[in-house]
């Protein structure tokens, strides 16, 4: 936290946290992106009390998170960037779907100077449910943005902290959705405590210049697909989407990196006919460890399909920049 720093922001976009059903025993049947995120702040009490100072909302999108798209990504990482030039401003709290919030923690990874936090939060459970989880989580993802020393990109769910470069959605309903792999959590959040478990996460934006870019009136994101090796995998996918003029591709194999052959085929032939391709395990946990003499580039940081393309289309669009 920056001395004397009294705001805190909240950016709202959507997803469970905010979504509501006819019947409070309902956990599924709900819609999603419903209630405001003003209307969010006001069901929780304390939440004023942990700011410690003035409290910004902003409704930025109000969606289910399995329709985010490019442009609430760019005015959601502008409206932070705003903030976080703001001296005033402690941190930032971003309530979010939990079906795409990992690929908006590591798009914002990517691209924010983030020398403060900013934490996002969601719920399994809407709003109207008999025991919602989005209270008790958008408190903790205060806590974390009030803590002294906090910075990064982070999530938090059910209690425990994660870097944007690990969370996963790993469960379709349980509360406790998220997990962080290998690494292991960031940390916890213990009756408004934050024990952390490592250090924060790098505070730098990996791509310092791409918003300006992203903010170009012609701009166009680059292409990028995400494709699996399975058994059968065949090259037609790949043959297609070339022929389509993709950009890029991310891809889900199986193992350490390994493809089936006529896939791995097609690749090759997308590569060498300008196609971007980074190749990553469809595993759970670990990270594909490259081979000599391996033809395609591995995803050496674990990141996993969805976050690959995510890097993908940075690395792409910084490539486009020169
Ligand atoms: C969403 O991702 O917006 C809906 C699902 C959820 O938040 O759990």
């Amino acid at each position: 936290m920056q001395v004397g720093a009294r705001k805190m922001v909240v950016l709202g976009t959507g997803g469970t946290i905010a979504g509501t059903a006819s019947d409070g025993a309902d956990n599924i049947g709900y819609k999603a992106g419903q209630v405001g995120v003003q209307q969010l702040l006001g069901a929780v009490p304390g939440l004023a009390r942990v700011a410690g100072g003035e409290l910004v909302a902003e409704q930025v999108a109000q969606l289910d998170s399995k329709d985010m798209d490019f442009g609430v990504w760019l005015r959601l990482a502008q409206r932070c960037q705003a903030h976080l030039a703001d001296p005033q401003v402690q941190g930032i709290v971003i309530t979010h779907g939990t079906d795409t919030l990992e690929e908006t923690a590591w798009f914002l990874r990517l691209v924010l100077e983030a020398s403060k936090p900013v934490v996002l939060t969601c719920a399994m459970r809407p709003a109207t449910a008999l025991a919602p989880d989005g209270p008790q989580n958008l408190l903790d993802a205060f806590a974390v943005a009030a803590t002294p020393g906090a910075r990064g990109v982070v999530a938090v769910a059910a209690g425990v902290l994660h870097g944007a470069a690990q969370v996963r959605k790993v469960h379709p309903y349980r509360v406790d959705a998220f997990d962080s792999g290998d690494a292991g959590p960031l940390g916890w959040v213990e009756e408004g405590r934050v024990r952390l478990a490592r250090d924060w996460p790098d505070a730098a934006a990996v791509y310092p210049g791409a918003l300006a870019w992203l903010a170009e009136p012609a701009a166009a994101w680059p292409r990028v697909e995400v494709v699996m090796s399975h058994a059968g995998a065949s090259g037609r996918l790949v043959d297609l989407l070339v022929a389509d003029g993709i950009d890029g591709l991310a891809v889900a194999a199986t193992g350490n990196g390994t493809l089936h052959q006529d896939l791995e085929a097609a690749l090759l032939r997308a590569q060498a006919a300008g196609v971007r391709v980074r190749v990553t395990s469809r595993c759970a946990l670990g990270r594909v460890l490259p081979r000599p003499g391996d033809a395609l580039v591995a995803d050496e940081a674990g990141l996993g399909a969805v976050k690959l393309r995510v890097s993908l289309l940075l690395e792409l669009l910084a490539a486009r920049k020169g």
